[in-house]
């Protein structure tokens, strides 16, 4: 027998920095920085932001004297799909975009999470970057490197994890977004400051009247807040295989409700109430004291978040929707629960008796 050793211990250069302020696309230093990267660019973008940004965007590349495309693809969810990875790789191809080239992932997570999953297989990986344009993605799935479509049988069951160049988050762009979207955020801000910093939960609640009228300042400060929070435990853990888990605070329980609503209840409601759930569990198990469990339920409620169940949804096809979850491992449940505001674990041991005693009680 012959044995040839294939060696990749690597040494990896993934890392990039993140970008935030109130005129990032009017920077030269986008400019500079991303030209280091292509020959010519793509922006993959959706049809409710092209007609913002597209080209803005596009002008400001121009700079480059680089070649730039726009892709467009519907916006929506529903766009997080391999029929749209095709479509957009086959204009890809008529482009002749070769490795050499940029993409530019201009939009919320969908289009993040197609452009790179896209980025990561089309000519077995090009380089993309990311530009965030709703809160939720700014503060969340730009970062990290999780791609992915659904499939009919559930959500990002196809991808790869697979690192932007830069991420560059301008603030401006948060002036038009809707209130829904902007509360979608939000909700995954409040979950940084409950896993991740009792300073930025100390923040929310001293500040709510100018977070919500999306003051620039405050609204900077709570991005690069929780982006810090979710670069440090990427660091750590980049492919999930323990620590990254925590970023799951409210999802085990949210994921759940989203589905069970047939998805009438939209990501950050159904993380709120997720996140209240798991505060309560925190709080039964004698992890969190009963203080910091009211005050986490209170932040939510200040932000106009729902905190309670909506009437309809059956309490064990809630509890069947968290059992396909990814979050099952051996066939247990791994929930993420607080000891204090800041202080998160991962804990496979909640007796199924006290999570149905919660959803009951989380009925509204
Ligand atoms: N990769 C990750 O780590 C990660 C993390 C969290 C969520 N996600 C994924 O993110 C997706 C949700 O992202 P989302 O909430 O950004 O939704 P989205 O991308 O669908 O955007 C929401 C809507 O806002 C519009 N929009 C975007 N920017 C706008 C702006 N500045 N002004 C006005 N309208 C604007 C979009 O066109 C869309 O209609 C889900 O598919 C989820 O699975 C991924």
């Amino acid at each position: 027998m012959e044995r040839i050793r294939v060696h990749l211990e690597k040494s990896c250069k993934d890392s990039y920095d993140i970008l935030i302020g109130e005129d990032v696309m009017g920077r030269a230093e986008l400019v500079t920085k991303i030209k280091n990267h292509a020959d010519r660019y793509v922006i993959v973008t959706d049809s409710d932001v092209n007609p913002l940004f597209g080209e803005v965007v596009k002008e400001k590349l121009k700079e480059t004297a680089l070649p730039v495309d726009i892709i467009e693809i519907p916006a929506g969810e529903a766009s997080k799909s391999l029929n749209t990875v095709l479509e957009v790789a086959k204009q890809l191809v008529e482009l002749r975009v070769s490795r050499k080239s940029l993409l530019i992932a201009l939009g919320g997570g969908v289009v993040g999470d197609v452009t790179g999953f896209i980025a990561s297989i089309y000519m077995r990986s090009i380089p993309y970057v990311q530009i965030p344009t709703t809160l939720l993605a700014q503060v969340d799935s730009s970062v990290g490197g999780k791609t992915g479509v659904d499939l009919p049988e559930g959500k990002n069951l196809l991808g790869t994890f697979y690192q932007p160049k830069a991420v560059y988050v301008d603030l401006s762009f948060l002036k038009t977004l809707s209130d829904k979207d902007f509360a979608n955020g939000l909700a995954e801000i409040i979950k940084y400051g409950i896993i991740g910093s009792h300073d930025l939960f100390e923040l929310l609640e001293l500040e709510k009247d100018g977070i919500k009228k999306r003051s620039p300042s405050l609204m900077k400060s709570l991005i690069a807040r929780s982006c810090k929070i979710k670069a440090d435990i990427v660091e750590m853990d980049e492919k999930e295989l323990g620590l990254r888990r925590i970023l799951n605070f409210g999802h085990t329980l949210g994921h759940a409700l989203e589905a069970s609503s047939g998805y009438s209840l939209f990501h950050g409601e159904a993380v709120s109430i997720g996140m209240v759930g798991a505060a309560k569990i925190s709080h039964k198990l004698n992890y969190l004291d009963g203080d910091s469990c009211t005050r986490i339920i209170d932040l939510i409620k200040e932000y106009e978040l729902p905190v309670k169940i909506p009437a309809g949804m059956e309490t064990s096809r809630i509890v069947a929707f968290m059992e396909t979850d990814k979050k099952v491992v051996a066939g247990r449940l791994h929930f993420v629960l607080v000891k204090e505001i800041g202080v998160p674990f991962v804990t496979p041991d909640i007796p199924s008796d006290v999570v149905v005693e919660t959803i009951e009680e989380l009925r509204g």
